[in-house]
């Protein structure tokens, strides 16, 4: 940021798009065209679309860099422009009640940021713009000064773990891709994300395609590849669209292409569509599908590194690992490694939803507690309700109860209670969930994803998803929860990849932790959260109605009848358990049992 430069940066990620950012961005523009500001602001003043910078809750969220300062507006609006043009661009004063307050800071204040660091700041098409913060100049440093193999030791030091979900160590994947025979090697960067609710590398590649490009660079050069694939799926197309563009300029500034950064060394990135099935995310059923063959897991070893891509040596690293590549590389192992824990090195990047005030994207340091995470970052729980759990690591990850609120975020400490940090996914519940019908919302995802090819997921995870919807209608049994466990643990030991092995966590941590409402469900028919329809029944309770009609007008299955005045009356075999009664009093007069 200069002195007397005016830069106005409008929020463009996913959320800020969602909320008009496009406009807002138009009306800035057209405001300060229209103001016939001063020559030289005009020379500098500079409107740019910015990545994601994590709060999308507050979107549209504007920065106003002028005078060396910086002001964060929240919730902008196009017809709100003029104001902020006017008395705080042309007038120098800032609109005091527009501006971020506490909450925003304290998101901000507990979170380390490297893979995000340059999302928000830097115009992700514009790949001199990430020049400008140093980017690309740390891979030409590295193919101009340093050797593949003290490249592959740089990255083992760092500690860097795949942050695909297994957390495989970075440095070692690397040397394995290295030291596998074969004069054609590829680098594949993973960025099928499509465990529900994450949307983490797509912010990192819309926020800053360039890292990702620049990180496969390295890795190209350290394992000795000359051809790169970005397996992306068809579903994100402005991340599609900015990787493309970012490719496109990159090969144009010779970052890519023959003999990058007049170097010797050839290496060009080729971007393939996905089509949105979450096993394409397994690393051979990808390779299937880059091949143009159904996209199916297939057995291990061989692994990829030595028997990839058209059967040559291919390490598939996810796109945040190889993000945080160009950071290392610049700033050394010892920086990178003095964050985290022991064995859980960097920071990691989550997005953190649900039940919670601030949702959005954050990268914090591995090892912070869930409670940092849940109370400082995310401003604790909406609506001044009760944590109940945190689910972590999506479809394949577990529910961690709350009173474990103080347990660290890394891969060792999730591990433990049965959950895992996966690739980011983190959602937050609370007493209104029911976490039988989370855990069979989960088993209901794999269980459609599935490919099909091996029977302990094919038909396991159908026989598991029926015993959870006959337990929220009420048509569990006893036997039915020692069925759950003994199902879950023979599908996770037999399962061909790592879909049907750990499809069925979500239904054993909740079973471990959450057992009495599982119990509930089974014993009483009763759903302690009021969330399984079948199990709730709806009534007027006589001595609070007022008899005032609300709940007879909104019901759609014409099942209240009464007259003015009077109480009412529900018909339980005509009720269809909407709950728009229940919604509608105002004089609570609807229970729901
Ligand atoms: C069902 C399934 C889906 C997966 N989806 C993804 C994904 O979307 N992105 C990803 O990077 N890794 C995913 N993985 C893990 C990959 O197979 C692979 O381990 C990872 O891309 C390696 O990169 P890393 O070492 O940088 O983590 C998935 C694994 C399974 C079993
Ligand atoms: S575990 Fe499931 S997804 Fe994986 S190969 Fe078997 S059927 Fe396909
Ligand atoms: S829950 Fe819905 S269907 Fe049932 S009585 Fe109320 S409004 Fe009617």
């Amino acid at each position: 940021m200069t002195k007397n430069k005016t830069v106005i940066n409008v929020c463009m990620g996913t959320g800020g798009m969602a909320s008009g950012g496009a406009e807002v961005l138009q009306a800035f523009r057209a405001e300060l065209e229209a103001a016939d500001f001063p020559a030289i602001v005009k020379e500098h003043c500079l409107a740019h679309r910015v990545g994601c910078r994590g709060l999308c809750a507050k979107d549209v969220l504007v920065d106003v860099l002028t005078d060396g300062a910086v002001t964060t507006y929240q919730f902008i609006k196009p017809d709100m422009v003029p104001r902020i043009v006017t008395e705080h661009i042309l007038g120098r004063t800032p609109i005091a009640e527009w501006q971020v307050g506490e909450d925003y800071k304290n998101f901000h204040h507990k979170q380390v940021k490297i893979v995000l660091s340059d999302c928000g700041k830097i115009d992700p098409e514009d790949p001199d713009d990430y020049h400008a913060v140093g980017g690309y100049g740390t891979a030409r440093d590295v193919l101009t000064e340093w050797l593949p193999d003290e490249v592959i030791a740089e990255i083992k030091a760092s500690g860097l773990r795949g942050r695909g979900g297994a957390g495989f160590p970075t440095g070692l994947k690397w040397e394995l891709g290295r030291k596998a025979r074969g004069d054609i090697k590829y680098i594949v960067c993973n960025a099928d994300e499509g465990d529900p609710g994450a949307f983490m590398d797509r912010a990192v590649i819309e926020g800053n395609p360039h890292a990702v490009i620049e990180g496969m660079i390295i890795a190209a050069y350290a394992i000795g590849a000359h051809h790169g694939y970005v397996y992306i799926r068809a579903e994100y197309p402005l991340a599609v669209e900015r990787l493309r563009l970012a490719i496109d300029r990159a090969r144009r500034r010779h970052f890519l292409g023959n003999n990058i950064f007049g170097t010797i060394f050839d290496f060009d990135i080729q971007v393939k569509l996905g089509a949105g099935a979450f096993v394409c995310g397994e690393e051979t059923a990808l390779i299937a599908s880059i091949e143009g063959q159904r996209g199916m897991p297939r057995p291990k070893p061989p692994f990829p590194v030595n028997k990839g891509l058209w059967q040559r040596p291919t390490v598939i690293n996810n796109v945040e690992t190889l993000a945080n590549v160009p950071y290392i590389m610049r700033r050394g192992y010892r920086w990178y490694a003095s964050h985290g824990t022991e064995r859980s090195k960097g920071t990691k990047v989550f997005a953190l939803t649900g039940k919670i005030k601030n949702p959005g994207l954050i990268e914090v340091p591995m090892g912070i507690t869930l409670r940092e995470i849940i109370e400082d970052i995310g401003g604790g729980i909406e609506g001044g309700k009760k944590l109940k759990a945190v689910q972590t690591g999506g479809p394949s990850g577990g529910c961690i109860p709350a009173n474990m609120l103080d347990i660290n975020v890394d891969y060792e400490s999730l591990a433990k209670v049965g959950s895992i940090v996966g690739s980011g996914g983190m959602i937050v519940l609370d007493e209104d969930n029911c976490m039988v019908n989370m855990a069979k919302y989960f088993i209901q995802f794999t269980q459609e994803e599935s490919c099909g090819k091996c029977v302990p997921c094919r038909i396991g995870t159908k026989r598991l998803l029926e015993i959870m919807q006959r337990i929220t209608k009420g048509q569990g049994k006893e036997s039915d929860l020692e069925l759950l466990e003994t199902l879950s643990n023979s599908i996770k030991a037999t399962s061909l990849c790592g879909l049907g092995q750990t499809a069925p966590n979500p239904v054993l941590s909740t079973l471990k932790y959450f057992r009495e409402e599982f119990e509930a469900h089974v014993r009483e028919k009763k759903c302690p959260a009021k969330v399984c329809k079948d199990l709730i029944t709806y009534s007027v309770i006589e001595d609070a109605c007022k008899g005032c009609g609300a709940c007879l007008r909104a019901c759609p299955a014409g099942a209240i009848t009464g007259e003015k005045k009077k109480p009412h009356k529900i018909d339980p075999e005509l009720c269809v358990k909407c709950g728009a009664c229940f919604e509608v009093c105002k004089f609570k007069s609807v229970g729901r049992d």
